[in-house]
C-alpha cells in the first residue's frame, strides 16, 4: 500500500535517509526540515517538501496545512524524527538551555503529533512512529537534558498508545543507539553556544568531552550503524499488522533493555557511568 507519510528533519541523517527510501518504496513522501535551504535542496531531488520548524507554533501549523492540501486531506503515518542534543552537566544547563531542548524534542513533536491525530482518526487509520533513543530509557552523564527530553517523550507516547486504542490509529517508539549522521556536529555547536565551561566543576571532563565530540568522525563509536538500521525499524512499525510499541535498533540498546531490566540501580549506574565517556 502507498503511504502518505510526513517526516520531520530531513536536511540529514536519518531523516533524509528514511525520507529516500520510503520515497524508493514508492510512498508519497512529505519531507520537512526546519531550514528554507533545505526545503530547497529536498525539492531540488524531487521531494514534496515543505518548512517545518518544531520550535514555531505557526510552522507547524502551516506545515500540516500544506501537507493537507496536497494530500488531499490524507496522512497515513507520521514520523515524528527531527530532535538534537543538548550536552553538558545538569548543573551547567541554563533554563533556556533545558527549555529549548523541550522545545524542539518534546513540544513542537507533541503539538505536531496533536495537529495530526483528527486527522488520523477521521481516516480510522494511522501510523505515529517517535524517533526516540536508549537514551529515552537509561541515563549517561551529560546528556541530562536530551536524556531528560527522550525519557518524556517515551511518557507522552506510552499514554498516547493507552489513549489511541481502538482508533486504528498505532503508535510506536524507535530507540535506536549511535548512528551515522550529523546528530554528534550539532550536539557540539549546541555544548559550545550554552554552556559556560569556564565556571564548571567539570571542566576537565569537558576538555575530554569536546575532544571526542570535535573527532567528527561519525563511524568512530564501535557499534555505530547506518541510518538505514532505523529505516528497517521504522519500515515494520508503518507495515506490520500490529505494530510494536517499542523498536531496539544497535546492540547498546538491546544490551542496556535487558540491564535495565535485570540489574538494580546501583550496579546499572557503574556500567552506565564508564559508558557516558
Ligand atoms: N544519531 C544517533 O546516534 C541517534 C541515536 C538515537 C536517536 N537519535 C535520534 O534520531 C533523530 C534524528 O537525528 P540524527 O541522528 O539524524 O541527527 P541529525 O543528522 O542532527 O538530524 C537531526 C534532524 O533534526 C532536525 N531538527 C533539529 N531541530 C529542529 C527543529 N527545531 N525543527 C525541525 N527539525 C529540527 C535537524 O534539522 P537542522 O539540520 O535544520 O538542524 C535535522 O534535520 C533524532 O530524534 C535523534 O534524537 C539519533
Amino acid at each position: 500500500m502507498k503511504l502518505n507519510i510526513l517526516v520531520t528533519g530531513c536536511s540529514t541523517g536519518i531523516g533524509k535517509h528514511c525520507a529516500l527510501r520510503l520515497k524508493e518504496e514508492g510512498h508519497h513522501v512529505i519531507a520537512t526540515a526546519r531550514l528554507l535551504e533545505d526545503v530547497e535542496k529536498l525539492r531540488a531531488e524531487g521531494f514534496t517538501a515543505f518548512q517545518l520548524d518544531l520550535d514555531s507554533s505557526e510552522s507547524i501549523q502551516t506545515a500540516v496545512q500544506q501537507t493537507l492540501e496536497y494530500t488531499q486531506g490524507r496522512v497515513d503515518a507520521l514520523f515524528n524524527n527531527g530532535a538534537y542534543g543538548q550536552p553538558g552537566a545538569v548543573e551547567d544547563l541554563t533554563r533556556n538551555a533545558l527549555r529549548d531542548q523541550f522545545e524542539t524534542n518534546l513540544f513542537g513533536t507533541i503539538e505536531l503529533t496533536n495537529r495530526i491525530i483528527p486527522v488520523m482518526r477521521r481516516q480510522g487509520y494511522g501510523r505515529i512512529v517517535m524517533n526516540s533513543s536508549v537514551l529515552g530509557f537509561v541515563a549517561l552523564k551529560y546528556r541530562g537534558a536530551y536524556n531528560a527530553s527522550k525519557f518524556a517523550l517515551e511518557g507522552i507516547t506510552d499514554t498516547y498508545r493507552l489513549e489511541l486504542k481502538g482508533s486504528g490509529v498505532e503508535i510506536s517508539l524507535i530507540e535506536p543507539g549511535p548512528i551515522e549522521s550529523d546528530f554528534r556536529k550539532n550536539a557540539l555547536a549546541k555544548f559550545k553556544a550554552n554552556i559556560n565551561t569556564e565556571q564548571s566543576a567539570h571542566r576537565s571532563t569537558y576538555e575530554g568531552v569536546l575532544a571526542r565530540l570535535e573527532d567528527g568522525d561519525p563511524k568512530s563509536g564501535a557499534f555505530t550503524l547506518p541510518p538505514e538500521a532505523v529505516y528497517q525499524a521504522l519500515k515494520k512499525a508503518l507495515e506490520s499488522s500490529r505494530p510494536r510499541a517499542r523498536y531496539y535498533v544497535t546492540t547498546p540498546t538491546y544490551l542496556f533493555g535487558v540491564l535495565k531490566r535485570l540489574l538494580p540501580t546501583r550496579w546499572l549506574d557503574a556500567i552506565l557511568s564508564r559508558s557516558s565517556g
